[in-house]
Order: C-alpha cells, then sequence, then structure tokens
C-alpha cells in the first residue's frame, strides 16, 4: 500500500507539515505535488523549528528521497536559500530531487501578483505575495519556462525574450513600473542552473519508479481543500489543486497508485488572507485561539483569522478527496475553554444548510448553526495515549469523527514530533507498525 496523500482540509496550515514528518520515517520518499513557496510547512523536532516551503517535509531524515515534483512552481532563489539554511544546520540536501516539468516562477511573476493584488483594493485575495497566481497563469497560457529549459539556454532564451517584451508592456503602460531586462535574468537563472542542475530529473519516472517497487511514497500537499482552485472558496483561493485529485495530475501517477488519503483537520479552524469563513470569531475567544496557538502565517507572517470547527467543511473535504483517515491537530489549544462549538450547519435566508451550500452567497452571508460541547480544561500537551484523554476530550474527536464520517488516527497535542497520539486499534495498516 504505498501511495499516501497528506491533505489540509480547511484553510492551509492544518500541520502538514507535523504530520508529513512524523510519518515520514518509515517511508521512501515525500512528494510535493502543487503550490509552491507560498506553503510554510513546520516541523518541530526535539524544540528544534524547521520552516519549509518548497523542500518536502522528510527533509530530516536522511535516507528519504525529497521530490519536487511537476505540478509545483518554483522559485529557484527561496529553493536554494532553503536548501543553503538547511546544510547550515546540519541537514543534507543531496535527497533532493527536482522536476524538469516544474515551472518556474520568475521575477515578473512576483511584481504582478503584488501589482494586481493592489489594484483589486477591497477586492484583493490577500495572496502571499509570492508570485504563484501569475506563474500558473503562464503555465497555462502556455507562455511558462520550466525547469528544464534550463538546460538549453538557446530555448530558454528565445521563450524569456518572447514573454519578457509581453510582460514589460503590461508593467510599463499598465502597473507604471520600471521594464526587467532580460539579460540580467538569463545571468541570474544561469547561476540557479549551475548549483541545480545535478538535482534535476524526470521525477514521474523515479516516483512510478518508487512505487512498482512498492516503496511507500508519501505525496505531501500545500495549502487546503478550501483553497483548491476548483473546489475552494473562489476567488479566495490558490491556484492550483491541492486535493488528493491533483495528486495524479501534479506528480504524474495513476489514480489507482493513491491507498491512502490522510485529512490533516485543525481541532479548530483557520483562515489567511480574504475571503468568506463562516465560524470566524472577532472575539476573546478568536484571539485566544490565535495566540495560544500562534496563529500567525509561517510564510508572511501575518495573523491567522481564527473560529470554531467547521464541520460542513470537512465533510466537504471527506467527499472530495476520499480520506481514508484524519489527523487531528492541535488538540491542545481546545483546553483554553470551558465550552467547544462546532458548527453543524448554516442558516441563510430561512433555509437551514446541513451539507457545504451549493452557492458562495449562503458561505458568505449563511449564519453557522452551533453545536456546544463541554470543554476538559486541562493541559493535554503530555497525553501520548488516547486512553488518558479526558472524556469531554473524547466526546470531542467522537463527533469529529461522527460528522467527518471519516476516522481519527492521529492525534496532535502539541507542534513537537513525539507529541502525537497514535489511535491504537484503528489505525490503517501502513499506520500501525510506524511507531511502535
Ligand atoms: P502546515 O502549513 O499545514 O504544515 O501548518 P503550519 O506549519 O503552517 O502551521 C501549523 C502550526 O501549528 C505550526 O507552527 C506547527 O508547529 C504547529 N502545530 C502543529 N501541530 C500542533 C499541535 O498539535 N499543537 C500545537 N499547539 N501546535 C501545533
Ligand atoms: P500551507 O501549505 C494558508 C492563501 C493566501 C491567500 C490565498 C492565495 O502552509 O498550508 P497565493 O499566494 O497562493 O496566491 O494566495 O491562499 N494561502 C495559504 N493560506 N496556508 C498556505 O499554505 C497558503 N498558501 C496560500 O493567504 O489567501
Ligand atoms: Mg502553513
Amino acid at each position: 500500500m504505498p501511495g499516501i496523500v497528506v491533505v489540509g482540509a480547511q484553510w492551509g496550515d492544518e500541520g502538514k507539515g507535523k504530520v508529513t514528518d512524523l510519518l515520514a520515517h518509515r517511508v521512501d520518499a515525500v512528494v510535493r505535488y502543487q503550490g509552491g513557496n507560498n506553503a510554510g510547512h513546520t516541523v518541530v523536532v526535539k524544540g528544534e523549528e524547521y520552516k519549509l516551503h518548497l523542500i518536502p517535509s522528510g527533509i530530516l531524515y536522511p535516507h528519504i528521497l525529497c521530490i519536487i515534483a511537476n505540478g509545483v512552481v518554483v522559485n529557484l532563489e527561496v529553493l536554494l536559500k532553503e536548501m543553503d539554511d538547511l546544510s547550515k544546520r546540519g541537514i543534507d540536501v543531496s535527497t533532493i530531487r527536482l522536476s524538469g516539468n516544474a515551472h518556474l516562477i520568475m521575477p515578473y511573476h512576483l511584481i504582478l501578483d503584488s501589482m494586481a493584488e493592489y489594484h483589486l483594493g477591497k477586492a484583493r485575495i490577500g495572496t502571499t505575495h509570492k508570485g504563484i497566481g501569475p506563474a500558473y497563469a503562464d503555465k497555462a497560457s502556455r507562455v511558462g519556462l520550466r525547469v528544464q529549459d534550463m538546460l538549453d539556454w538557446k530555448i530558454f532564451e528565445l521563450k524569456l525574450e518572447q514573454t519578457l517584451k509581453f510582460k514589460n508592456e503590461i508593467l510599463t503602460r499598465i502597473y507604471d513600473q520600471p521594464p526587467l531586462d532580460s539579460q540580467e535574468i538569463m545571468d541570474k537563472y544561469q547561476g540557479y542552473a549551475q548549483r541545480l542542475k545535478e538535482y534535476i530529473v524526470d521525477t514521474t519516472v523515479l516516483i512510478n519508479d518508487l512505487l512498482d517497487r512498492n516503496r511507500k511514497v508519501i505525496f505531501e500537499g500545500a495549502q487546503g481543500t478550501m483553497l483548491d482552485l476548483d473546489h475552494g472558496t473562489y476567488p479566495f483561493v490558490t491556484s492550483s489543486s491541492p486535493v488528493s485529485g491533483g495528486v495524479c495530475v501534479g506528480a504524474g501517477i495513476s489514480p489507482s497508485r493513491i491507498d491512502e488519503v490522510i485529512g490533516i483537520v485543525k481541532a479548530y479552524t483557520t483562515r489567511v488572507g480574504e475571503g468568506p469563513f463562516p465560524t470566524e470569531l472577532t472575539d476573546e475567544t478568536g484571539k485566544i485561539m490565535r495566540e495560544v496557538g500562534r496563529e500567525y502565517g509561517t510564510t508572511t507572517g501575518r495573523e491567522r483569522r481564527c473560529g470554531w470547527y467547521d464541520s460542513l467543511i470537512v465533510q466537504y473535504a471527506a467527499v472530495l478527496n476520499g480520506f481514508t483517515s484524519l489527523a487531528l491537530t492541535k488538540l491542545d489549544v481546545l483546553s483554553q475553554f470551558d465550552q467547544l462549538k462546532i458548527c453543524v450547519g448554516y442558516e441563510h435566508e430561512n433555509k437551514i444548510y446541513r451539507q457545504f451550500p451549493p452557492h458562495q452567497t449562503i458561505i458568505h452571508k449563511g449564519r453557522p448553526l452551533y453545536e456546544t460541547l463541554p470543554g476538559w480544561r486541562k493541559d493535554i500537551s503530555h497525553v501520548r495515549n488516547y486512553a488518558e484523554l479526558s472524556p469531554e476530550a473524547k466526546a470531542y474527536v467522537a463527533r469529529i469523527e461522527e460528522l467527518a464520517e471519516v476516522p481519527v488516527d492521529i492525534i496532535s497535542v502539541g507542534p513537537n514530533r513525539n507529541q502525537t497520539i497514535m489511535v491504537e486499534g484503528r489505525f490503517k495498516s501502513y499506520i500501525s507498525g510506524l511507531y511502535a
């Protein structure tokens, strides 16, 4: 059962990095299949914190191939810095592999991202300004530059000249910005290529070969289901497909290769950037969640908006992704509250919705309907066995399972690798051997 997908069920930052790292010690490869350095995945091992943006969260183990597949958009400067920073901390980065088919985030993509946001004004998406949208737009428009173009400078130069001519028109005439110089860009990218060429491979062949040999591969999603370009709260989404279906396109594997899909679910809900968020709390409760949960963006440092757990979106994510397990994270943060709320419906214009509604207006304007559960009000960050959780915490977990119709197989009670409860007896086969 080698193909395992780790995917965020909410609006990102659910703890995908922690769970991927946790499961990675018994796998052979971790693959990023979409997104770019808009992602910020935190792994904490023995109190040491690592913030990963492009490099898969398996990098802390020396035996794991860390593959950046074709579906990712890559900022090479960021990748090299991340590699250098990890190397300085004694981490071996020679296990990284980069797809020749991955698209490059170019300097103009960063400027165009910021300019588009600026001109949208109040209607802005609240992007990370990392050039993600413009890079994927160029990919779809078939004017993107790919990693493999750096292996043939004639092609790279030709494509760059063609694209830059048009981009400079936009930069100068529409956005009143200075034009970019193609020679400067060429020089920069030749330097990057010099350092990265040994890492560039056909990752599709590599991944399929690993799976053929029954090696375990984790496909690590970035962002979350509600930020999916097709299925999320459009236009307040990212420009790629984090859902499990995105793995097939973004890594070049067949759907039949996917055996397990782990939905990473925060015990409450957060969102960075603009867009609808039915259970958002702008009061003291939301503030406590932010402070205790340290809910500040890993990539941009922005405050994350916080709110109660929304079962409708997780239910929706379960259907879209085909979750076989849930990993419930940050349960420890809820120890702060006497009472906990779970959203079980939205009310809009005298109609009650028990499932994720078909029209976005309802998500924008709907009033969340809550169930109230008792809190446990004690520190659970040291708990390692399910049996030791208080009855109230167990009841909260059970309600989440019931509403999502997916078993919670992993519970996280702190950022450290070991602050984890592997729920015994309910593990899928590949998990059960991992932490014996
Ligand atoms: P990702 O983008 O899904 O990988 O999540 P982020 O790393 O952006 O955000 C999750 C944050 O919560 C990080 O700072 C983690 O170290 C932290 N974290 C993960 N799991 C837990 C947990 O169970 N409890 C607490 N208190 N923090 C956690
Ligand atoms: P991880 O992988 C949370 C959000 C941005 C913005 C929207 C579009 O750490 O969970 P983009 O720069 O992608 O065009 O921004 O998506 N966003 C994230 N929010 N976690 C992330 O990644 C995110 N990546 C993008 O805040 O609302
Ligand atoms: Mg994050």
